[in-house]
């Protein structure tokens, strides 16, 4: 009986762990772009009639999107420069750059035709082919046994932003730290509905994605991208300043602006002190913010601002920091239940009050700082797109991005002042 407890236990676990696991760590064999890119399976030049995918996803992901040159990029002399000030010898064979620019899998699961070259490819997204190259052009074969089989569930909102931000903000098995930030990489910046848009699409919602795919709305897929976000960021904290036991912590984790900008131009104030004296340094706390914005709608919120605010007194006090931690972790996991039985009603309703909360706070000072703008002006534009009233905004929200194009020239005051201003006439209609 024992026994068979344990069985069973490893067997759940082994469920779950599979359910969750990144293509990096899939243990599939990764084929190569190679053994996609046929002319007869995604390689078509032109979109393809009849048939259930578009065929032509090699030609765009090649032609048009960033993800085809992330390796590339490794040979750059900006690569070369940040791989020298790092010790490294070469950026382009360097793990800690592979990781995020290519498909880095061991070398045992890099099957024939594979190339770290081709960068981040197919399957860095959906999950090594092995197993899934033959049953998945099948329409007997359900995407449930695809999955299976080691296809990568892209659709669902939750295991996409898990896999974007494994590159675009880390994980506990890779990050670009401040040492690799100091050395030039730019600062990482992510939102998963905008950038899903940014990525030229190689996919269309019709009827049969919709017959076997979840297909997202702008609303869920950011609340999951703020999710999914959040809980990275507090794993990191977790690992990197919990588990760590060097003078200084990982300083990526804490807000870039806060310490460099130059000492005359005096920034502080109450909302960004968020409680505390001027010569604080603050977290990189912007997804926490859209937290904070989301459960206001969604759920009681008092416990989430209690736990957020303990966090951040909590810095200097480990074992503290971890029940704060754990809080906001159980936090996350209710938004997400209750935003889990949303019908579309519901979601229109939550939609346009977290829009309202954004714009009042907003109005008033509250994301003054870089990290949390940037966060609000994404939020803004799809939450109005959700909403269908981004025609009657779409002036004022192009002007919400010149406020934001560049971090070193950033105004907050001139950016509160365009919320207000988008605030009244939103309230006005
Ligand atoms: C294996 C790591 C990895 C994964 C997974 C990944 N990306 Fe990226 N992404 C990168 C890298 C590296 C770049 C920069 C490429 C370059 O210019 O060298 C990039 C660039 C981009 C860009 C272009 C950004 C710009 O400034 O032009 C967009 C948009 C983007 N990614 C969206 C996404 C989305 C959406 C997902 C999830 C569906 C995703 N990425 C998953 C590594 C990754
Ligand atoms: C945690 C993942 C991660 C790691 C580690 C990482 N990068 Fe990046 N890198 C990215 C992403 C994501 C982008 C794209 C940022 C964007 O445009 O939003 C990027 C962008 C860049 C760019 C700018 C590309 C452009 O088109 O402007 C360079 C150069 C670069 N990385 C080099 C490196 C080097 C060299 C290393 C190793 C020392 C490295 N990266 C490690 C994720 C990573
Ligand atoms: C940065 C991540 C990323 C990369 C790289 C990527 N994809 Fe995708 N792909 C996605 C996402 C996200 C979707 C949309 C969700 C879904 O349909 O599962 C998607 C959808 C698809 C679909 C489904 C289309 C449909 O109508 O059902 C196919 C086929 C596909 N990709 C093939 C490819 C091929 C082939 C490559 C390489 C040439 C590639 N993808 C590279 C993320 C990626
Ligand atoms: C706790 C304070 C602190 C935070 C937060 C911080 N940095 Fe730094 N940063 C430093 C210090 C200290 C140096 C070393 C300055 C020097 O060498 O003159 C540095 C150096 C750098 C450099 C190299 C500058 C040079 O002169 O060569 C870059 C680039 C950089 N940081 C980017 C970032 C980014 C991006 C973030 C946010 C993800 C960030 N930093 C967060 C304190 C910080």
């Amino acid at each position: 009986m024992r026994i068979l407890c344990i069985i069973v236990a490893n067997f759940a676990v082994l469920l779950t762990l599979n359910a969750t696991e990144l293509p990096q760590q899939d243990e599939k064999v990764h084929l190569g772009v190679a053994s996609c890119a046929a002319s007869m399976c995604h390689g078509s030049v032109i979109p393809r009639d009849g048939s259930d995918v578009l065929q032509n996803e090699y030609i765009i992901w090649s032609r048009a999107d960033a993800h085809s040159q992330a390796f590339q990029t490794l040979l750059s002399p900006e690569s070369a420069e940040i791989a020298n000030k790092l010790g490294l010898e070469n950026a382009a064979s360097a793990g800690v750059c592979l990781d995020c620019h290519s498909d880095n899998v061991k070398t045992e699961q890099q099957g024939e035709k594979f190339q770290l070259s081709d960068g981040v490819g197919c399957e860095s997204c959906h999950g090594g082919a092995e197993e899934y190259i033959r049953s998945h052009t099948h329409a007997a074969i359900s995407r449930d046994e695809n999955i299976s089989n080691g296809l990568f569930p892209t659709d669902k909102p939750k295991a996409r932003a898990k896999l974007c931000l494994s590159c675009h903000l880390g994980n506990k098995n890779k990050q670009a730290t401040h040492d690799i930030m100091g050395a030039g990489h730019p600062r990482l910046a992510f939102e998963l509905d905008t950038f899903g848009i940014l990525q030229p699409l190689h996919y269309v919602v019709d009827e049969d994605y919709l017959k076997q795919k979840w297909s997202g709305d702008n609303y869920v897929t950011w609340v999951y991208g703020q999710l999914e976000a959040s809980r990275a960021t507090l794993t990191l904290l977790e690992e990197k300043l919990i588990d760590n036991s060097s003078i200084f912590p990982e300083l990526s984790l804490f807000d870039c602006h806060s310490c460099h900008h130059n000492m005359s131009d005096l920034k502080w104030n109450e909302n960004k002190g968020q409680g505390f004296k001027p010569g604080t340094v603050r977290l990189n706390d912007g997804n926490f913010k859209m937290l904070m914005i989301i459960a206001a709608s969604t759920v009681d919120s008092d416990k989430l601002h209690q736990h957020l605010a303990d966090i951040r007194k909590a810095l200097n006090d480990k074992s503290k920091l971890k029940i704060t931690i754990t809080g906001i972790l159980e936090d996350i996991d209710f938004i997400e239940t209750s935003l889990v039985q949303q019908n579309l009603v519901q979601k229109k309703v939550s939609a346009t009050s977290t829009l309202n909360n954004i714009l009042q706070e907003g109005a008033k000072g509250a994301f003054s700082d870089y990290i949390a703008a940037e966060q609000v002006v994404m939020a803004i534009d799809l939450l109005f797109e959700f909403i269908d009233e981004k025609a009657t905004f779409a002036a004022d929200i192009s002007l919400l991005f010149d406020i934001v194009a560049d971090d070193e020239k950033f105004d907050d005051a001139l950016f509160s002042k365009q919320l207000k201003k988008i605030n009244d006439r939103w309230v006005k209609q």
